[in-house]
Parts: C-alpha cells; structure tokens; sequence
C-alpha cells in the first residue's frame, strides 16, 4: 500500500518516506480556504501558500511587494480548509534575508498565527543563518533553489537558471548545503532535467520541481497556472488541466444576460 494512501496527516517525515519508497510527492499552491478545502479533500500532499499570491491574487508583477501580513492572512484560511496535507507557507521578500533574528520573527508569526507547519526561503549559502535559526526554533523549513522569482530585479529575467558550469555547481553546493543545515526539502524551479536529477540522487531530502524535469521526488505547479484561471503565463514547464478562465467567463456572461432579461430570479428562486 502507498504512503499517500496510509497517511491521515501528512508530515515532512511522511514526505522522507515517500522519497525512500519512490513514491512522488504532488504539490500545488493555494491561497485561500475553498480552493484549500478541494485540494486537501482531492489528496495532495503538500500546499504551498506560494508568495506567487502577489501575482495571482493582487496582480503586482513581481512577487516582491507582498507583505508578511498579507502571506498570513492568506496562510491562515489555506490552514482552516486543510486537514491532511502538509501547509508550507513563502516567508516574503524583505523578511528573513540578511537578518536572522528578524527571519525567526517572521517565521514565528507565520507559525503561531496561522497554523501551519513549515516556511519555505528563497537562496542558498547567502541565507544559511537565517535557515539554521528558524530550524533552531523547532520550524521545518523547505529551501527553494534554481529561479528565485524574489531576486528577479537582480537576475532580470525569468529564463532557465543554471544552464552555465559554475551556476550548476554552485546551485548544487546550495543544495548539499541546505540538506546539512537540516531543511526537510528544496523546490528547484526552473533549472535543466539532467541538473535537478543530479540534486535529487545525491540528496536524502526530497526535491519537488517545477520546470525541472521528471526525475526528481514531486512536482509543484502554480495552482492558478494548471487551472488555467490566468492565461498569459505559457511556460513550456506548464501543463494546464482546465480552462476556468473560459468557462467563469462563459458562466459570468450567462448571469448578465439572465438578470438583464429579468429571468433571473425566478419563481423558485425567491421567497
Ligand atoms: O510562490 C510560489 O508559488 C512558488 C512556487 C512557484 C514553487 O514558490
């Protein structure tokens, strides 16, 4: 029998198992209770409160506006429609880096005001202090290596990373460090298949990828991307599962006609 299908509550040691089982662990944002609810009530593994919530639910361009209050407000309802899945919640741009003290604050607010079990943190040797004292504190913490969308104004582009020899190396030595710095799991985004399948053999943690190939332990995807709700993002890494963008359109369109022609509501639709 699966560990996805043992499991009642799903812990970074069941995502260990999974890893050592080859099983693959299936991971998608989320930034509010409904959709929580159909994810968690669907089986997946882990939900990611992504700080892509700049995007797709404030419209900034970059994810480096979005607010350590706003990550828990978010964060807080994903926790109440949850009750299996792990919940790993983006510590913001401008929360952990270059500060330890100010990242364990930051990671302890998400922690006691939300409810949910772990942060993950953008970057490798640079943010180490700031992992090891948040570890120290008892929070699981997940690394996230490769495109780092909150460096974007230093990388400026979203291209593949690590297509270059000492960007690869480099990103491995992150990774390896990391594991020893204890994280329970590293998100590479955006990197070569051959690259990530590297980290992943040689690490004992599990690698989820988004955009980087099949052989690493899970996949990530923007919710809102699979859903296909938002349409001008086209990586080749996304594969779309729904149009919902067309079919609320088509759904809103229908209301306005029904109000508009006065068919809506109908007898037995009023009291
Ligand atoms: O913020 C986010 O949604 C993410 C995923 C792309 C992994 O970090």
């Amino acid at each position: 029998m699966s560990v996805h299908s043992q499991v009642r509550r799903v812990t970074t040691h069941v995502l260990h198992e999974m890893k050592l089982r080859g099983e693959k662990i299936a991971m998608l944002t989320a930034y509010d209770y409904s959709m929580a609810r159909i994810l968690d009530g669907a089986g997946i593994d882990v939900i990611l409160v992504g700080d892509s919530a700049s995007n797709v639910m404030a419209g900034h361009e970059t994810t480096v506006p979005i607010t350590l209050n706003e990550m828990i407000y978010h964060a807080a309802g994903v926790v109440r429609g949850v009750k299996r899945a792990l919940v790993v919640v983006d510590l913001p741009f401008g929360t952990y880096q270059g500060n330890s003290k100010e990242a364990l604050a930051s990671a302890i607010r998400i922690l006691k005001e939300t409810g949910a079990h772990a942060v993950k943190m953008e970057g490798g040797r640079e943010i180490l202090e700031s992992v090891s004292r948040i570890l120290s504190a008892g929070i699981p913490v997940m690394g996230h290596l490769g495109l780092t969308p909150q460096s974007i104004h230093k990388f400026g582009t979203y291209v593949v990373r690590a297509q270059e020899q000492d960007e690869a190396r480099k990103l491995v030595e992150d990774a390896h460090l990391l594991e020893k710095t204890g994280v329970f799991g590293i998100v590479l985004e955006k990197i070569p298949a051959k690259l990530a399948e590297e980290v992943s053999t040689s690490l004992r943690i599990p690698i989820i990828g988004i955009g980087a190939g099949p052989d690493v332990d899970g996949q990530v995807l923007v919710l809102h991307d699979m859903l296909g709700i938002t349409q001008e993002f086209s990586p080749r890494f996304l594969r779309r599962y729904h149009n919902l963008n067309q079919e609320i359109h088509g759904a809103v369109e229908n209301y306005i006609v029904d109000v508009k022609r006065k068919d809506f509501p109908n007898e037995r639709e009023q009291y």
